[in-house]
């Protein structure tokens, strides 16, 4: 693998360095002296519409964030992605989560290392929808023969968010008669309390796990074997026997996995699971068998109509000239912001109550991804990387944090997300409560951009002495994204968008965005200290002063009840 080009030795960094030095962002005369910069600076993604012109940035800022993209070989290492390379170095492998939407009969076909990737690829998907067909229609029982009226997602990281956020994105497109929860947290709350009301007799478990070697998920699906065998053993359903005990997982678990191996040695019929490959990184698999709970939930139509979302924005960062390629766009502005203007967080604000899991879902893409220190080859980063990615849906976040955003001393890019089309348009008296809610979408993004000065305050007869803290300076960049409404292909368009955002902005920083080795250490630690959390003198003494103070706290509190 080529060693990066460091972004910050290239020509296009020094001239956008001076570029920088030299702007005086003025988004009110930028606007009033070009007519036409709203629409030179708006683009079509799809079904998207994304308005960049409110952000900081003018024609000669495109030009040199392109060439930046040019000097740094963006498109080279985009095409090696999409070939097959094993462009995750530190783990040795292919990064190839768009291959899992490639639609039917492309051609040529995908073929990486002698394997047809579509072939594959379209197999286990036939296997995921005809299990997904099985259990809507109620021909997938359990094992007193009911048909399922929950299906229970356990995983976490990758294995959640992204089936989560997707269901209850496109939760007017579900199954009516069929629930679908999630459980990811190892705190026996979680998975207690999702199961409380729940029937075994109809409940069906989803284990999604890529390595199924991950603590939290493991227990969990221990937890929920045991509430299943103990539900169906005390109301008589099944005997307390191990052959009946075995014929109840096999009705009521199934399994998602690279790991087919572990799934059978866990007790999960072979049969029952579904697979995917090491390219797949956990958190770009939601279009992979980790959507098995969402394809239940909204049947194979459907999440075809997603993956083709997807497929369209992956069609687009190809083959558009940067000027107009959205994700690359975004991508790099956010190297801008980070960069050239020490933006150190990024808000991501949906005004789409069913995108209410989305900035969480991204949470992990963006910063799982880019928060890192070392550049593929090893080597120290050599600027800012990875900002810490946030929000949540208007108008809520509008009574909590907007303050910053508006006044504070933080320059905080935004991403402002809506649709035209809600899935409940309701009426309070004349008014049409989502066009009132919109109202708010555009008034924050013109409010931001444009603020108010304290000629405008006095004007409105404010006393001088708080005329200074009713001033907005403006300036606070935004990016608007319409679309018509939220179905399934919208949703694959925007979560194949922020992909590819996230992956610009490692290429630019000449990082692994693929790997995730900053999680491992406390996963290792957790297991070590484990022993002392249940009391063991000699694991208890071989902790730091701080950490043993905290769990003999914790031991005392416990014993005391
Ligand atoms: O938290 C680290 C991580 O490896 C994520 O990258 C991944 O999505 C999550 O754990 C869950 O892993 P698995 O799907 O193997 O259970």
């Amino acid at each position: 693998m080529n060693a990066p080009v460091d972004a910050t030795t290239t020509d296009a960094w020094t001239a956008l360095s001076a570029h920088r030095e030299a702007l005086r962002p003025d988004l009110r005369s930028w606007f009033a002296d070009d007519p036409g910069r709203a629409e030179r600076f708006s683009h079509v993604l799809g079904d998207l519409h994304v308005d960049l012109s409110k952000n900081l940035l003018t024609d000669e800022t495109v030009a040199l964030l392109a060439r930046l993209a040019q000097e740094v070989g963006l498109a080279e290492r985009t095409e090696a992605m999409f070939r097959g390379e094993r462009i995750n170095v530190t783990e040795d492998r292919a990064v190839l989560h768009t291959a899992l939407r490639r639609p039917p009969g492309s051609s040529p076909a995908l073929v990486v290392d002698g394997q047809d990737v579509d072939a594959d690829v379209r197999a286990e998907l036939a296997k995921v929808y005809a299990f997904a067909d099985q259990v809507r229609g109620g021909v997938w029982v359990g094992v007193t023969r009911k048909p399922v009226r929950t299906v229970v997602n356990i995983g976490i990281g990758g294995s959640d968010l992204g089936p989560v956020m997707a269901y209850e994105a496109l939760k007017p497109y579900t199954h009516p008669d069929i629930d679908v929860r999630f459980v990811s947290n190892i705190d026996p709350t979680d998975v207690a309390e999702t199961l409380a009301d729940l029937d075994p007799e109809t409940t069906l478990f989803v284990v999604a796990s890529k390595t199924f070697g991950t603590l939290e998920t493991l227990t969990n699906a221990r937890l929920a074997r045991r509430w299943l065998w103990d539900g169906l053993i005390a109301s008589g359903a099944i005997e307390d026997e191990e052959e009946a005990r075995t014929q109840a997982v096999a009705r009521h678990f199934v399994a998602v996995s690279t790991a087919l191996d572990k799934v059978a040695a866990f007790g999960i019929d072979p049969a029952n699971a579904f697979g995917f490959w090491d390219w797949v990184g956990g958190r770009y698999s939601l279009d992979s068998a980790i959507g098995t709970a969402l394809a239940v939930a909204i049947g194979p139509e459907r999440f075809e109509e997603m993956l083709a979302g997807f497929h369209a924005v992956d069609e687009h960062v190809r083959t558009m000239p940067v000027e107009n390629n959205v994700p690359v766009l975004m991508g790099l502005l956010n190297v801008w912001y980070v960069n050239f203007f020490d933006a150190h967080t990024h808000a991501v604000l949906p005004y789409a109550q069913h995108l209410h899991r989305f900035p969480a879902y991204l949470q992990q893409l963006t910063m799982e991804s880019n928060g890192k220190s070392v550049r593929w080859d090893g080597t120290p980063v050599t600027s800012q990387t990875g900002e810490v990615f946030w929000g949540e849906p208007g108008t809520n976040g509008q009574h909590a944090f907007y303050q910053l955003i508006h006044q504070g001393t933080r320059l905080v890019p935004a991403d402002f997300i809506a649709v035209a089309n809600p899935a409940h348009p309701l009426r309070d008296g004349g008014t049409d409560v989502h066009g009132l809610f919109l109202a708010n979408f555009f008034a924050q993004t013109k409010a931001l951009a444009f603020g108010k000065t304290a000629e405008e305050v006095r004007a409105e007869g404010t006393a001088e002495d708080v005329v200074a803290a009713r001033v907005f300076s403006g300036n606070r960049p935004t990016t608007s994204i319409l679309a018509p409404a939220l179905t399934p292909s919208v949703l694959g368009q925007l979560i194949a968008l922020y992909e590819h955002i996230t992956f610009v902005q490692g290429v630019v920083w000449g990082i692994d965005s693929f790997d995730q080795w900053g999680v491992e250490l406390g996963k290792k630690l957790a297991l070590e200290v484990a022993p002392a959390v249940e009391g063991d003198r000699a694991a208890l003494d071989a902790q730091d002063p701080s950490t043993r103070a905290l769990i003999e706290q914790y031991l005392t509190w416990r014993d005391q009840g």
